[in-house]
């Protein structure tokens, strides 16, 4: 788990309800982390119906059905792609890996730290709803992004996650990513609106990371096998995402920096 390595940072990509952006803005960000040059690694935690390495363009032909029938190990499974990002891919079309335990979620993420120490972070892109796996993948991170949209669903399933993560008292390490929004400002306005309601209900704030803008260039490079932070390097997406990874490494560093009570210690 996140614990027993101090060096690779574990950052989760949630969102309740599907279809709003988890692995667009996970594979996005993971790629401008590498650009950074940091050891990335994303594991798509989606086993039923991964598409992390369709939005990379790239193929997989293992993936971690393998390691959990025993077959292969992660690092047989884990794909480098001509970015320079680890990818551990997930399972498409496997109902019964889409309800692993905790015990296996856990162990997997322990499996990928052990063969890949040097990682500085592993993405965990996770699946739609609030499964118990799900919530596993999420228990092993220290910095969990909720990814919304500015609809009605994607607001309620969203607050349902931050009830949860209420629940376990660390919403002080959960970041709203609002996504497809057409301006920061209207992002700003999202993460408002639900800290608000966040205050009122649960008395305590989340806090915002940053807003992703909708660009139709995202679906655009998919069906293209291409990625924006390659293929259109200049894009206003790319900077929109480059933007993105900035805001995280510097939370990422306060999170990792020795507060002054341990250093005296
Ligand atoms: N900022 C954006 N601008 C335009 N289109 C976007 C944006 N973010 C995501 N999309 C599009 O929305 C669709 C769903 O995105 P994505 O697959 O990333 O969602 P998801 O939350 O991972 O879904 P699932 O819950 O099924 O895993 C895709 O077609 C993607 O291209
Ligand atoms: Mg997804």
């Amino acid at each position: 788990m996140s614990q027993s390595n101090t060096t690779t940072s574990i950052l989760g990509i949630a969102s309740g309800k599907g279809g709003v952006g988890k692995t667009t803005v996970a594979v996005n960000l993971a790629l401008a982390l590498c650009a950074q040059n940091l050891r990335v690694g994303l594991l798509d935690a989606d086993l039923g119906l991964a598409n992390s390495q369709i939005v990379l363009g790239v193929n997989a032909p293992l993936n971690v059905s393998h390691v959990f029938d025993d077959s292969k190990t992660v690092a047989d499974v884990a794909v480098e792609t001509q970015h320079g990002l680890l990818l551990i891919p997930g399972a498409s079309g496997n109902q019964s890996l889409a309800n692993i335990t905790s015990v296996q979620a856990r162990s997997l993420i322990d499996q990928i730290l052990e063969s890949f120490p040097d990682l500085d972070v592993l993405l965990i892109d996770s699946a739609a709803g609030l499964s118990s796996a799900n919530m596993s993948f999420l228990d092993a991170c220290c910095m969990r992004l909720l990814v919304m949209q500015d609809e009605p669903a994607s607001i309620a399933d969203a607050y349902g996650l931050i009830k949860l993560e209420s629940r376990k008292d660390r919403l002080k390490d959960l970041y709203l990513v609002p996504n497809r929004v057409s301006s920061e400002q209207a992002g700003k306005r999202l993460f408002d609106k639900m800290n608000l309601v966040c205050m009122k209900f649960l008395e305590e704030p989340v806090s915002y990371l940053a807003s992703v803008l909708q660009d139709d260039l995202f679906g655009r490079v998919t069906r293209k096998r291409e990625t924006i932070l390659e293929h259109y390097p200049s894009s206003p997406a790319t900077k929109n995402i480059a933007e993105l990874a900035a805001v995280l490494m510097t939370k990422l560093d306060q999170i990792n920096a020795p507060s002054p009570a341990r250093e005296r210690v």
